[in-house]
């Protein structure tokens, strides 16, 4: 299988993004980084992919003005690097509509939320206050509606007695890592579709998302 290419787009730490560089390298996902870009220069996740040697593009979107124009603008770059798939790995940008068309079904998010619910931030603090008893992440198609995409896969684990937004947190990010490395492979491994709305795998219309098992497979 010929190796595809991946743009990552970040704001922050880069934890997701060092856990795709990871399952790259040692071939659980069959891709290479191409770009790692971001609207935010001094995202210290630019930093990491800089020392492992991966192509870096950096644009503030602060004060901008024009969002629309940013975006387009932003994503122009991106695609000069020609990458098969976008990766969202802690991107906190709303993308608008118009930039986005020509990659919807080839970009993807991961968002620290069993979504629908808890679309946007605060996630852990909003699902203890609700009472959940269950907590969660999901890795989903991005459209123009905010963490609003159709869902792929998601990665579930319970609320424990006297957890806090923090330790909440702390437990899911791991989990959200192999959550994207799974959702990625397996992304790139079958044929998935994003049509009318719908994510279609092996041409057949899920009916709900992927969750990722102990082992780390997708069921
Ligand atoms: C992750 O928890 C990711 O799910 C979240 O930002 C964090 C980035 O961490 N993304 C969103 O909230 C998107 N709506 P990282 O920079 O260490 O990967």
């Amino acid at each position: 299988m010929s190796r595809a290419r991946l743009a990552v787009l970040v704001s922050g730490r880069g934890s997701n993004l060092e856990a795709l560089r990871s399952a790259c390298e040692s071939g659980l996902i069959p891709a290479d980084i191409v770009l790692v870009g971001s609207n935010r220069p001094h995202a210290p996740a630019l930093g990491l992919a800089h020392d492992a040697g991966i192509a870096t593009l950096a644009s503030d979107s602060r004060g901008c003005g024009d969002r629309a124009a940013w975006d387009r603008a932003f994503l122009a770059d991106v695609a000069a690097f020609r990458p098969d798939w976008i990766v969202l790995a802690g991107f906190m940008r709303q993308l608008d509509g118009s930039a986005l068309s020509k990659w919807i079904g080839r970009m993807i998010n991961i968002h620290p939320s069993l979504l629908p619910k808890y679309p946007g931030l605060g996630t852990h603090r909003r699902a203890l206050e609700a009472g959940e008893r269950e907590h969660g992440a999901s890795v989903h198609f991005v459209t123009a509606e905010l963490d609003g995409g159709p869902i792929l896969a998601q990665v579930r684990m319970p609320i424990q007695q006297g957890d806090t937004p923090d330790s909440l947190g702390a437990r899911l990010l791991p989990l959200e890592h192999r959550l994207l490395v799974a959702s990625v492979a397996f992304l790139l491994r079958h044929r998935v579709e994003l049509l009318r709305g719908c994510i279609w795998l092996e041409g057949i219309p899920m009916s709900e998302p992927l969750q990722l098992d102990e082992g780390l497979a997708l069921r």
